[in-house]
């Protein structure tokens, strides 16, 4: 069986394939994700020969990332409490940078693997949470809207419940899509994807637009996102919110001739390797990743994205939609009444999703929805009595109780559906500009806005206002793009020599006194100049610091202006004893704020007595539009490593081989979601009275804090490092050994290829074996502390783990720690035969289940469960 010529040519490319995921076996298996430098010396099959892994697929669109797995070690994990996988590679580069043998081929091959694993991490399966529940079912009906449905023809049943289309009783609040319906703005040609727990694509409502190319089921790895187990309607009210058609089914969508895809991750643990794959999936053709979920929002949990998952994020943005950025969109959260907040929630607060909350129906705050300095947009949902009608799971089903910032999130992803309609060309940035220009200000007297520097107003509870799809709409018409991104990354304020290391251990830095204290840190023109930086979006603050209960703490930032962010207020719940270990909040507050001058942090706490704490430093992130667009475009990368602390730190100083294994694998038990939304959420008491954080802040100036100024050091990062490499002459003959190394194995892959083609998984073209052993990825033990619990909010576990459990997988090979493919790369005919099908995993038909509804299990002692992805965020989880 050959390839079509035209994928080999996509192979050669490094293109991206588009990949469906194998079934996994957590519990035959240990699962990692390899990130491979094809550059650095040995081939993808030297190092996993070298661990003792094989390859699986390739994860999701990321590049030369793999995901490999080893037949489980006998004795299980947390016994141990080391992985071999992972000790091998220690080993390796124990081996590489061992003085004695420096000489030794051993030590030259250590080296070149050592060089060539750019980062390996185990995968591990963790629950993420929906944000809404089944909440009780409320009757308050409205009258029917005559002239729209007359218009419009809308036969739908029971659109006259749809009051965020039309609302009679407060006219003002809904949507506003009806104008543009009439103008044939329907969302036709846009694609958005519910990443969430399935999409009944067997509803009438939802058949018509469904769009099973983009659709995957993640838990089950089968590619149709099927709802299976008895609760898994989220997804397809979410859906029906977008794309419910136009029929005599419950309601219409708001782009109801849009198209849903259904990506499946919500049913069950899920590992970031899978996470990743499921926030790029078909992101050529998908436009829109409607995402309501995240860490719990429990007032207590402060975690987001790991590395893999930040890179999609970023794979996501920098090359899907053909490069115009896949749109993101985070629902806020739902742990208001817990003084949770969304900067606690690194989905939410990150530069690259747009995070919606919620208002009710009359206009008003419920009090569910997070407020954070990183909200953009609220849209319409559930509160002072009434929520959200839309498609339900089953045949014509529809459902009047759906809400929550769940609801509120596709409300607003059906609104960029309508917007990519009218600008197909608009990238991630434009949609962001256009909400903050656009949304209007609610309930004008809620003295929790605030003028920004630019003008603008700004609320933490409502962002930039509410989306009004119409004026949206009308200003994307003729709105011209953004020019493209740029950052500034101030160096790092150490406060009184404050510093922590990769374990988190801390030394120097100011106690926090009562009244706080504050550093600040100076913008200047020509570090604005130095990055070709023109006009500010976001900003991201890090902070390192140390407390005996992180809820008492409260950090706010202080432009040159006066304009005042509070980034973290108070949270009550959170007893968290880890404090801030370089966790980074984000404002949109300071949209089109000139940045130039002193800006200010003040890190302040209840100062109970017995509470205490030690604020060790800063670094602060400008994000904006380049002034000169004919200079380069200064391209982010996720740092693999950015909880470190110390003299000359940046985010690109520490590339780190390993990243330390987690110390801690629970087999806790995770559940089916039942989440943090209030069950009376559609009965909440709406406000526009008071500020968000009320108690927070205060007069910086005056403190008996002391003032930490700035101490900036050069930036010796990654910039650096590549301008060494580039002046190296030596540089210049490896490049050119690379390219006709390159050539040459190109040659014999496709000879080989020609030889036999039978594997289906997705491989690195040959030409990576080029020895660069020069280029070392620096090594050592750095590395963020991995630890980390999975979320503990729930205590009992869902059908699909089981699921996940009992797919049975082929077990090939030997035993564990050997080599299991040794030399797949090579595609040897010999082997071949042996395997009649390697690498690919696939289920055994013999085990497929079927769920039993509502049943749960336990399964505290199940191998493979519980342990968190190894991010240092979730730490305080644990106790
Ligand atoms: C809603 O849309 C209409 C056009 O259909 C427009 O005139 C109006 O300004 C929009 N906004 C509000 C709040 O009504
Ligand atoms: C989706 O994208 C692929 C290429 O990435 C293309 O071949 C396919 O036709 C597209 N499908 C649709 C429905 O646009
Ligand atoms: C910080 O460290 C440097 C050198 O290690 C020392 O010279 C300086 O006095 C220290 N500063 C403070 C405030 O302790
Ligand atoms: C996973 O693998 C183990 C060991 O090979 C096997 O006993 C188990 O049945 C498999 N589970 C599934 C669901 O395939």
């Amino acid at each position: 069986m050959r390839l079509p010529f035209t994928l080999i040519l996509a192979l050669l490319a490094f293109d991206s394939v588009f990949a469906t995921s194998a079934k996994r076996n957590y519990s035959a298996y240990d699962y990692y994700v390899l990130e491979h430098n094809p550059i650095a010396g040995a081939s993808l099959a030297d190092c996993t020969r070298a661990l003792g892994v094989e390859v699986i697929e390739q994860v999701g669109e990321l590049r030369n990332h793999w995901f490999v797995r080893a037949a489980k070690a006998l004795e299980p994990l947390d016994k141990r409490r080391v992985d071999p996988i992972m000790q091998t590679l220690e080993e390796i580069q124990a081996r590489a940078h061992s003085a004695h043998s420096a000489r030794s081929t051993d030590a030259s091959h250590a080296k070149r693997i050592a060089s060539a694993v750019k980062y390996l991490e185990p995968q591990t399966l963790r629950q993420r949470v929906k944000r809404a529940p089944p909440p009780p079912v409320s009757d308050s009906g409205f009258p029917t809207i005559a002239e729209v449905t007359q218009k419009m023809q809308i036969t739908d049943p029971e659109f006259p419940r749809q009051w965020h289309l039309v609302n009679e009783k407060h006219p003002k609040n809904m949507m506003n899509v009806t104008g543009l319906w009439e103008m044939r703005v329907t969302g036709k040609g846009v694609i958005a994807a519910l990443v969430d727990d399935g999409l009944d694509y067997t509803s009438e409502d939802l058949a018509p637009n469904f769009y099973a190319y983009g659709s995957h089921d993640f838990n089950d790895h089968t590619d149709l996102p099927t709802p299976m187990l008895y609760n898994d309607h989220h997804g397809t009210r979410c859906a029906g919110q977008i794309a419910a058609a136009k029929n005599d089914v419950c309601g219409v969508g708001i782009a109801y001739e849009s198209k849903v895809a259904g990506l499946r991750i919500l049913s069950g643990p899920i590992a970031d390797v899978d996470e990743a794959a499921a926030l790029n999936y078909d992101f050529q053709n998908t436009s829109i990743y409607s995402c309501s979920w995240g860490p719990p929002d429990n007032g207590r949990a402060m975690e987001g994205p790991n590395y893999l998952i930040k890179k999609a994020m970023v794979n996501g943005i920098q090359h899907g939609r053909g490069g115009k950025g896949s749109i993101f969109v985070f629902a806020s959260g739902n742990g208001g009444r817990t003084d949770d907040q969304c900067n606690f929630d690194g989905y939410t607060n990150s530069i690259f999703s747009v995070t919606v909350a919620a208002v009710d129906h009359t206009g008003l705050h419920p009090d569910y929805s997070e407020a954070c300095a990183a909200n953009m947009v609220v849209a319409y949902s559930s509160g002072g009595g009434n929520a959200i009608t839309t498609t339900d799971r089953g045949v014509n089903k529809c459902v009047h109780t759906h809400g929550g910032t769940s609801a509120a999130a596709p409300n607003v992803a059906g609104v960029f559906a309508l917007l990519l309609q009218v600008r197909p060309d608009l990238s991630w940035r434009d949609v962001q500009h256009l909400c903050v220009k656009t949304a209007l200000k609610i309930n004008p007297e809620d003295p929790d806005w605030e003028t920004t520097a630019s003008g603008n107003l700004f609320s933490y509870k409502y962002g930039y206002g509410v989306v009004d799809a119409y004026k949206l709409i009308e200003a994307g018409r003729d709105w011209q793009l953004v020019k493209p991104q740029t950052f500034v990354e101030l160096p790092a304020v150490q406060v009184n020599n404050g510093s922590m290391d990769v374990f988190q251990k801390a030394s120097g830095g100011l106690p926090i006194v009562s009244g706080g204290v504050t550093s600040t840190t100076t913008v200047t023109q020509a570090q604005l100049d130095n990055n070709n930086f023109e006009k500010l979006e976001h900003i991201t603050v890090k902070v390192w610091i140390t407390h005996t209960r992180r809820g008492d703490v409260e950090v706010e930032l202080i432009s040159p202006n006066g304009v005042r962010s509070i980034l973290g207020a108070r949270r009550y719940g959170d007893d968290a004893t880890t404090g801030y270990p370089g966790w980074r909040f984000m404002t949109v507050k300071h949209w089109d704020e000139n940045p130039l001058g002193t800006w200010t942090i003040r890190v302040s706490d209840q100062a109970k007595e017995d509470q205490s704490g030690v604020f060790l430093g800063w670094a602060m992130t400008l994000w904006g539009s380049v002034n000169d667009v004919s200079k380069p475009v200064k391209v982010y990368d996720v740092p693999q490593v950015d909880t470190v602390l110390a003299p000359g730190s940046t985010e690109h100083t520490y590339p780190s081989t390993i990243i330390p294994i987690p110390t801690a694998t629970s087999t806790k038990q995770h559940t089916k979601p039942t989440d943090h939304l209030p069950d009376d959420h559609d009965q909440s008491q709406g406000d526009a009275s008071k500020p968000a954080f009320p108690g927070s802040g205060g007069n910086p100036a005056g403190d008996a804090a002391a003032s930490a100024s700035s101490t900036p050091t050069p930036d010796e990062g990654w910039f650096a490092d590549l301008s060494n490499l580039v002046g190296n002459p030596l540089w210049f003959i490896i490049a050119f050994g690379a390219v006709v190394a390159f050539a040459i194995s190109a040659g014999v892959y496709f000879w080989r290829r020609r030889v036999r083609m039978r594997q289906h998984y997705t491989t690195l073209p040959a030409g990576d074996d080029v020895a660069m052993s020069s280029i070392g990825g620096g090594g050592g033990a750095a590395g963020g502390q991995r630890t980390r619990e999975l979320y503990d909010a729930f205590g009992e576990v869902s059908d699909d783990e089981e699921m996940d459990e009992d797919t049975r997988l082929h077990a090939r090979g030997p035993s564990p720690g050997v080599n299991l493919h040794a030399g797949f790369l090579d595609d040897d005919p010999s082997t071949a035969g042996v395997t009649p099908a390697p690498y690919r995993d696939e289920p055994d038909a013999s085990s497929e289940r079927v769920h039993e509804q509502g049943h749960v299990h336990d399964r505290s002692d199940s191998p493979g469960s519980g342990s968190g992805d190894g991010s240092w965020e979730h730490a305080s989880e644990t106790r």
